[in-house]
Parts: C-alpha cells; sequence; structure tokens
C-alpha cells in the first residue's frame, strides 16, 4: 500500500514537472508569451502556423446564433428569407420563393476573404434556380437574376442548381458594370460567365464550405463539398479584376419548380493583411499592468533559483543525514571503549586493593609519601611478597595504562567536538532552510493576495500561479521520490540482513 501511494504520487509529480517543464519551454517563446510582446508587424501574408494574416470583421458576417433582438445585426433580409435564432433560409422550397440578404455597410478593406457555409438540398433529383453571391456598389432591388435586378455593378457569382444544359449544378463568375442585361432575351449567360465550376454543392453530405478571396486583384474561389473546409479544392480563379471597396456583400435566392431550400449557415468576412496595430491602442493603464506582469515574472526565475538551491540543500541535507548514520556507529563504538576502560579501572582498583591487603601503602599514603619503599630486590629481605610481583612493576604498569586511558579520552573528546560541530552546523543548515521556505511561502501569499486584489487582470498571472503550484508539487516529488529511496534502501538492507 505505501509503496504504490508513494509511487503514484511521485509520478504525479514527476508528471507535472514535465507538464512544467512545458511552460518554461513556451516561455521561451515569444509566441506563448501572456504579457502580449508578439511581433504584431505583419509583413508577410501568412502566419506561424500557414494560415493567411486575416482579421474578422463581424459587422461584415453572421452566424450562430444570427438574431439579436429581432434582426441579424448589420444586415438585411426581404422577401421570403426567414431569418430565426437557429437558421438562415434565403428562399425556402416553395415553388416561386425568392428571398435577399445585404450587409447594410460598406466593405472597406482592399483585400478580403469570405468564409460561407451553406446548404442547398432538395427532395428532387434536379433543383429550380438557385442562388447567388454578391458584391456590388448599390443593394440591389428584387429582380430577375436569383431574386436580385439585373445590371448591377460588381461582381455576381451564380450558383445555379438549374443549369438547363448540363442539369447539373454549376458554378458561374460574373462582371457588370451596369449595362450587360443578362436576363433579357437572346442572351446566353453561361457564353459570358468569366469562369465555371462544376464542384457538386446540391445535396451534400455535409455542409459546403466556399472560401472567396480577393487580394491584389486576383479573385480565388475554392469549395470543399465533404469536410466542413478541411479538403478546400479550387473552384476557380480571376485575374485582373477590380472590385473596388465601398460595395456591399448580399446574398439572393429564387426558386422555380421543383424548389431547393437555400440555407446561409454562416458568413465570415476577413480583412486580409490588416495593417500592424498602431503602439498608441493601449488601454489606460496598460503599461503599468504589462510591468507589473514583467516584475512578476522575473521574480518567478528568482524564484526558480531559490528552489533550485533549495533541492541542493535537501540534497546537501540527505548526505548529512548518512554522515550521521556514520556518526552514531562511532558513537556506538565509542560507548564500548567507555565500558572496557571502566572494567580496566575497575580491575586496578581491585588490585590496589589487594595490594593493601598485602601490607602495601594505600594510594593516598603514596601520594603523600608516607610510607618507607622496601626494596624488593633484596633476597635477604624479610618481607618477600608471597605473589612474586614487585610493587614497583605494578606501579609502572599502572601509570601506563593512566596513560593510555587519558590519550583514549582525549581522542574522544576530539570526536565528540567534531559530532558537535557537525550537529551545530546541521542546526544552522536546517534554520536557513526554515527561513528560506518562510519567506517564500510569504512572497507567495503576497502574490496570492495582489493576484485576488485585481483579478480581472489576473489572466496573464495565472499561468504564474500554476507553475507556483506545479513548483510545490514538483519539490514535494522530489521529498517523495527520496524518501521512497531512502525506504527501498532501507528495505534491500533488511532483505540483506535475511539472506
Ligand atoms: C518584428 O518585425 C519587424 C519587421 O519584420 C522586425 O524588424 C523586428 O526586428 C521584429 N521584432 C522582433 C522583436 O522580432
Ligand atoms: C463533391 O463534388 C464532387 C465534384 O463535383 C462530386 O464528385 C462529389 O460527389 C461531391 N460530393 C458530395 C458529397 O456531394
Amino acid at each position: 500500500m505505501k509503496l504504490s501511494s508513494i509511487w503514484i504520487v511521485s509520478s504525479l509529480c514527476i508528471f507535472s514537472n514535465v507538464v512544467n517543464a512545458g511552460i518554461f519551454s513556451n516561455r521561451a517563446s515569444p509566441a506563448g508569451d501572456a504579457t502580449g510582446k508578439e511581433n504584431t508587424s505583419n509583413t508577410g501574408s501568412t502566419n506561424k502556423k500557414g494560415d493567411v494574416d486575416k482579421k474578422m470583421d463581424y459587422k461584415l458576417s453572421f452566424k450562430v446564433p444570427y438574431l439579436y433582438g429581432n434582426e441579424v445585426p448589420f444586415w438585411s433580409a426581404g422577401e421570403d428569407t426567414i431569418t430565426s435564432r437557429d437558421i438562415i433560409r434565403l428562399s425556402p422550397s416553395i415553388p416561386g420563393s425568392k428571398g435577399w440578404l445585404w450587409s447594410n455597410l460598406e466593405n472597406d478593406y482592399e483585400n478580403w476573404m469570405v468564409d460561407m457555409d451553406f446548404r442547398v438540398s432538395g427532395s428532387q433529383i434536379h433543383g429550380g434556380r438557385g442562388m447567388a453571391f454578391w458584391y456590388s456598389k448599390h443593394r440591389l432591388p428584387t429582380g430577375p437574376i436569383f431574386g436580385a435586378q439585373d445590371q448591377w455593378e460588381g461582381l455576381s457569382i451564380w450558383f445555379d442548381t438549374a443549369n438547363p444544359k448540363t442539369r447539373h449544378p454549376t458554378i458561374m463568375a460574373f462582371m457588370n458594370d451596369g449595362k450587360i442585361s443578362y436576363a433579357s432575351q437572346g442572351v446566353d449567360p453561361t457564353k459570358r460567365a468569366l469562369a465555371t465550376c462544376h464542384i457538386d454543392y446540391r445535396n451534400p453530405t455535409s455542409i459546403v464550405k466556399m472560401r472567396l478571396t480577393y487580394k491584389d486583384k486576383i479573385l480565388t474561389m475554392m469549395l470543399d463539398n465533404t469536410s466542413l473546409g478541411k479538403k478546400l479544392r479550387p473552384c476557380f480563379q480571376l485575374r485582373d479584376i477590380t472590385l473596388p471597396p465601398g460595395y456591399h456583400f448580399g446574398l439572393t435566392a429564387s426558386s422555380h419548380n421543383p424548389a431547393d431550400d437555400h440555407d446561409i449557415i454562416s458568413f465570415e468576412t476577413f480583412q486580409l493583411d490588416p495593417p500592424p496595430k498602431k503602439a498608441n491602442q493601449k488601454r489606460p493603464l496598460e503599461d503599468a499592468k504589462i510591468q507589473q506582469g514583467e516584475e512578476f515574472i522575473e521574480l518567478s526565475e528568482e524564484q526558480r533559483k531559490k528552489i533550485e538551491e533549495a533541492e541542493s540543500e535537501i540534497k546537501r541535507l540527505r548526505e548529512h543525514t548518512s554522515n550521521m548514520d556514520l556518526l552514531t556507529e562511532t558513537a556506538a563504538t565509542m560507548g564500548v571503549l567507555f565500558d572496557t576502560e571502566r572494567r580496566i579501572l575497575e580491575t586496578l582498583q581491585v588490585n590496589q586493593l589487594q595490594l593493601e591487603a598485602m601490607g602495601a601503602p594505600t594510594a593516598a599514603k603514596i601520594l603523600s609519601g608516607d610510607y618507607v619503599q622496601t626494596p624488593l630486590e633484596n633476597p635477604q629481605g624479610g618481607n618477600k611478597q608471597p605473589s612474586g610481583v614487585s610493587v614497583n612493576h605494578l606501579k609502572s604498569e599502572t601509570q601506563l595504562v593512566i596513560q593510555r586511558l587519558e590519550q583514549q579520552w582525549s581522542q574522544r573528546d576530539q570526536q565528540l567536538q567534531s559530532i558537535q560541530g557537525t550537529i551545530s552546523r546541521m542546526e544552522v543548515l536546517i534554520q536557513t532552510m526554515d527561513k528560506r521556505i518562510a519567506l517564500q511561502s510569504n512572497n507567495l501569499q503576497g502574490k496570492l493576495s495582489e493576484m485576488t486584489k485585481d483579478s480581472a487582470e489576473a489572466k496573464g498571472t495565472m499561468s504564474t500561479l500554476i507553475k507556483y503550484v506545479l513548483y510545490a508539487c514538483g519539490l514535494q516529488g522530489l521529498v517523495g521520490i527520496g524518501a521512497y529511496l531512502y525506504w527501498k534502501l532501507r528495505v534491500e538492507k533488511n532483505e540483506k540482513k535475511f539472506l
């Protein structure tokens, strides 16, 4: 149980370390910078992701939910066009119906792109009539060209579902200077089409996406009838086309019999190659906030260093701990030594008592010199010792033992001193660690309260908070791994003991 839980904790924290590393590598790249310092100058036509550099204009766009109040904002609808929260049906599948949707505002962009999702569907094999996309000088009144007036000025793209020749849905592009009448008798519009495209858009399996790009006088249409824009295929490209700013986008549709539903799912207009943001467009206090954010990030860098220091200190501490084990062993050995010494002393005392019993002077008498030395070397001496051991010999031996004891004691003192030194150093270390941890948690709390103060601006700093949390987790993970390793070592040791 313990092992598995430690394992889970450590692996979790290793994972968070990895995530952490990701955050740091992210911060190194300017694109991921939360402070918004990325280079906003737009020189190329594509950005890092390979997309066209563009900016959506929501006033020239609409998508679900289409309505605000009772109308599509910045757009006008008329005739049979149905607008609701979840559908815009240009013309319903009722024979003879027609409708229109025009942008109230002019397009101001030199280069633009329109992404339109739509669906033309009907229950019959062939559709009747179709719809048209407009980029015209005026918003056109109702008329014969797919529900709009003839003799327009500008661009018209027809989605002709009832092409009388091919009987297949056909897309055609037309330009008009306001003079050509395509609807009059005897005119075959198909002969005047600037471009024709046969990608089948009727009754598709998925919504059809149209991408119309006008850039540097080149008009390009791409279409995807299968995968929602993932596989856009070129439909047509026209060069040297003049579509000045100030025109209106519009959509119209009309139905004969049989009739189709013409639904527009979304319409998004983009400005291509938008000019770089001006520096003076900053909100009030933005500079201060950015500076704050930068400071904060610098601080976190500092914190990182501190955490690294703490880590190395933990490592050192761990080494010291293993040293401590050694010291404990030394202490035990010294205890044994001490016991031996004590026993030797006791033996000496017993010896002394025995000598005294045999008539030798007491230790006190010897020290005060209050005794008569009997020359033992004299063979004629009456006081012959029964043991045959001379007092002088015993005395010198005792002195030797005492000397050795004194030596050992001084050695032991030295060792004790070194142990005490190590312990006090460790105490200092632990105190420093304590202080550091307290400092860091204070810092963290301070930053946290700052962050809660202006939580509206907390977006940028949230990631830093996550970094802190992850760091704490990482640190914990390190300690956990350490504990696990220690535990494992202990287990191995124990196993060895039993072998
Ligand atoms: C930003 O882009 C401009 C124009 O290409 C370039 O001169 C400038 O060095 C870039 N700045 C940074 C910080 O990349
Ligand atoms: C998409 O268009 C191609 C080309 O006209 C056609 O062959 C294909 O059947 C269409 N796919 C669908 C799902 O309509």
